[in-house]
Order: C-alpha cells, then sequence, then structure tokens
C-alpha cells in the first residue's frame, strides 16, 4: 500500500496547507474539539436538504456541513435554525481552506461530497484530481469512507478511476435509486430520469499519506 502510494505521490505535486490563510472570521467549532459523537462532513452542502435530514436520521453523528455560495447558506442556515438540530453545525466557507484549519488528522467517520458539478471543462476542479484530496485522506479515520454523487458519468469514470490508480484505494461505485431524495439536485436529476451514480471510497488499515501528522498548530511551532 505505501509502496503505491508513494509512486502515485510521483504523479501528484503536493498540496500546501501551509498556504492557505483561515477563512474570514474563522472560528472553531465546540462540536469538532469537544463532541464525541462520530465526526461527519459534507463538502458543497447547498441548501441543506441532504444535511439537515443526516442529523434528524443520525443523532449519535455530529454533521458539519460546509457551503460557500452565500445565498445557498442562508437558506441553509435559516432552516438549520428552524430545525435546531444540536448534531448540526452549518459553515459558510471555502471548504479547502475551513478543513485546512479545523480538522484534525484521522478524525472523521464519513466525508459526503454530493453532486460537485463542476466546470466540465476543468479537469483541476474535480475533487478526486486534486492535490487536497490527499489532504482530505489524511483527515479520514481508517475505514472512513469518502462517498460522492453525480450525474456525469464521465466525472464519475475519472473519480473511480483516480480512487484506484493514483490514490490506491478500494472502490464501490453503485447506481442511485430512482426514488432517492437526498439533495434539490439529486431530486432534479432523477426526476428527469437522468442516471445519478455513487461512489464509495474507504480508507485501509496502515494507508499513509503525506499529511497524517499535520496540523495548523505544528506550523506555528
Ligand atoms: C451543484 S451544487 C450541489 C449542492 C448540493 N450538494 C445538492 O446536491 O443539492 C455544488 C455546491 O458545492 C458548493 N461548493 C463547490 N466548491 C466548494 C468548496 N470548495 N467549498 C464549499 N462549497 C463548495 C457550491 O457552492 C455549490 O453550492
Amino acid at each position: 500500500m505505501t509502496d503505491n502510494l508513494e509512486l502515485s505521490h510521483q504523479k501528484m505535486r503536493a498540496f500546501q496547507p501551509q498556504r492557505l490563510s483561515a477563512p474570514r472570521d474563522f472560528v472553531m467549532p465546540d462540536a469538532v474539539t469537544k463532541s464525541k459523537s462520530a465526526l461527519v462532513l459534507e463538502i458543497g452542502a447547498g441548501k441543506g436538504k441532504h444535511a439537515l435530514s443526516f442529523a434528524m436520521q443520525n443523532p449519535d453523528k455530529h454533521l458539519v456541513a460546509i457551503e460557500r455560495t452565500r445565498n445557498k447558506f442562508e437558506a441553509f442556515e435559516k432552516l438549520a435554525g428552524q430545525q435546531n438540530s444540536a448534531n448540526l453545525t452549518p459553515i459558510h466557507a471555502d471548504a479547502i481552506a475551513w478543513i485546512v484549519h479545523a480538522i484534525a488528522p484521522n478524525s472523521i467517520e464519513t466525508i459526503y461530497i454530493l453532486y460537485p458539478n463542476p466546470e466540465q471543462h476543468n479537469p483541476n476542479q474535480q475533487w478526486f484530481n486534486m492535490p487536497f484530496f490527499e489532504f482530505l485522506l489524511s483527515r479520514l479515520q481508517v475505514g472512513g469512507e469518502i462517498i460522492l454523487a453525480t450525474n456525469i458519468e464521465a466525472y464519475m469514470d475519472n473519480a473511480e478511476q483516480q480512487a484506484r490508480e493514483v490514490w490506491c484505494l478500494p472502490t464501490i461505485r453503485s447506481q442511485v435509486a430512482s426514488s432517492s431524495q437526498r439533495t434539490h439536485f439529486e431530486v432534479k436529476y432523477l426526476a428527469r430520469q437522468e442516471t445519478c451514480w455513487e461512489l464509495r471510497v474507504q480508507k485501509p488499515e496502515g494507508y499513509q499519506t503525506r499529511f497524517d501528522t499535520w496540523t495548523i498548530a505544528s506550523m506555528s511551532i
């Protein structure tokens, strides 16, 4: 595993977390440092449909759901305020900078990336292509999962290939049930009879990244 990963690293330039400033008005949520529940992340939560129902259905887990676009976040924040789930923390930030500044290595049980839909012509914006993906893997617990969903077949094909060949990770790919309604985008695509796919990627025992001991605090020592 380590040998494979080292080989793949030669193809991938290293992510440079030390270059990222904290998001504006960054405050570390108590849930991240003090919660005794399993921590779950959602990247690109939109208006929070998945986050709100996940929090209701999983009272034993704490979900931190991050959304960068202001108007979507404001809609999400309003609904989260009405639902008032103690186990949900909505965050308005760029997920990359926020995760670098807030999340400890080996601490996250599951990471959801649901319908990221980047610029189709810019492969650098696809999460599994980014040097940041190695950092994200370092934040995942052993046995933890990244769950990706998309309606773009080429995005799914690429993510699956990257997971196996670059990141040396086991993957499970499946089709999303036509009755599923996890997110606004999922509802929209399935209503149009489009196929949606899901990829589950698990971090195996003994998996190593170059960020396994990296924390923002280690930069100020
Ligand atoms: C196509 S929308 C999908 C929203 C929701 N997951 C859904 O399925 O309805 C993708 C979302 O990801 C958000 N996003 C993209 N990159 C992000 C980043 N680096 N940090 C936080 N949010 C991001 C966008 O603002 C957008 O709201």
